[in-house]
């Protein structure tokens, strides 16, 4: 492990995991070391690696009597916001992209949506914003069709975050970039409300910057940081933590948590199974241009099949269940809860 230009820590994959290393340096370990150690396994003397070994009776044993002690909450969300309804599309009509699409989201409700690459992921969200025409089907937002309504119109209440920050980029600094969509909508207070979205995603430092110096994790968050600032009632984020290191992604996250409880829907693209289990509320699953599953991301995430349908890539959580003879749904909804309740501090 390398920190601040130094080696910190060098070893075998088990003996740094035994000597419980990683979080000091702003890394993630494996999600089943972290259950095991939340279990009260005692990662210097019990089995911990290679996950193929952790099914000894006393870990098993810890495991469950931890799972046992965790209270289950679920959230529930029913004012509905954003609605699709039978959508299809195709870039060339001999290859349809999207075939009747259905899906939902709710108020404060984050949504992960899923799917393999080439899925149709991204090019759901642009019909859905306007930028690509679908070829049947509806869009309906608070109780009304805005099929009908340009990509202006629906971007006043839908945000949509590109999955390239390229894509999006038009000006030479980070304070204009953000300032743009503000003053184009007529907002009066846009420096204010620019440097204020520039200081939530941490570049209010380089507000005077061109957009040509930032790094890729830092375009990411300016072109978020612009959406932000137009304080959208639905918030599409096409897949918002690429290239963003741990501490960077979990401030993030916490941040996308906040805005949700403040009303806003959130659909999260995300190829990182991680982020759905411990942030979204639920997932859909996109697979050939279809949702083949729609369910919270315990189900999803702990159900073998669909996952290889699908071509998901399944979490250590899974794995640790299938070794301990646990039901997976229970094994990734309590260690949820556990982090959600305050984990180990
Ligand atoms: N502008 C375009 N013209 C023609 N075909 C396209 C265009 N954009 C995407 N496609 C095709 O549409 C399909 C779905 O692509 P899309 O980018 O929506 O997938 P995705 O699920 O977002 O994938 P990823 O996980 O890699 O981002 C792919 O087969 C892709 O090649
Ligand atoms: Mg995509």
């Amino acid at each position: 492990i390398l920190s601040k230009g130094e080696v910190v820590a060098n070893g075998t994959p088990e003996e740094l995991f035994r000597k419980d290393i990683f979080r000091q340096y702003g890394l993630r370990e494996p999600l089943y070391i972290e259950a095991l150690k939340y279990s009260g396994v005692n990662l210097e003397t019990d089995s911990i690696y290679p996950i193929s070994k952790i099914g000894t009776n006393e870990n098993i044993t810890k495991v469950k009597t931890w799972c046992d002690s965790i209270e289950l909450k679920e959230k529930q969300f029913k004012d509905n916001i954003l609605s699709v309804q039978n959508l299809s599309f195709a870039y060339d009509e001999s290859k349809p992209i999207l075939k009747d699409v259905n899906f939902s989201v709710n108020r404060g409700e984050i949504l992960a949506l899923l799917g393999n690459n080439g899925a149709g992921k991204s090019t759901l969200c642009k019909v859905v914003t306007g930028i690509e025409k679908e070829s049947s089907g509806d869009i309906i937002f608070l109780g009304k069709s805005i099929i009908k309504n340009s990509i202006k119109r629906r971007g006043e209440k839908i945000g949509f975050v590109m999955q390239n920050p390229n894509h999006m980029i038009t000006q030479e600094t980070l304070l204009e970039e953000v300032q743009f969509g503000l003053k184009i909508r007529g907002v009066k207070d846009f420096t204010e409300k620019a440097e204020k979205a520039l200081e939530i995603c941490g570049l209010h430092e380089f507000r005077h910057w061109p957009v040509t110096s930032l790094s890729y994790g830092q375009k990411k968050r300016l072109t978020i940081a612009a959406i932000l600032a137009l304080e959208p009632e639905v918030l599409i984020l096409d897949e918002p933590t690429a290239g963003q290191d741990y501490k960077r992604y979990k401030e993030f996250m916490n941040f996308i948590k906040e805005i949700a409880n403040k009303g806003v829907g959130i659909i999260l693209i995300t190829h990182d199974m991680h982020l759905a289990l411990e942030y979204a509320n639920r997932a859909i699953v996109l697979c050939n241009g279809t949702i083949i599953a729609n369910n919270s991301p315990s189900i999803i995430l702990g159900e073998k099949e669909l996952m290889e349908k699908s071509n998901l890539k399944e979490t250590s959580l899974s794995q640790m269940a299938e070794i301990m003879g646990l039901d997976p749904e229970m094994l990734m909804n309590s260690f949820i809860n556990f982090e959600n309740q305050g984990g180990m501090r």
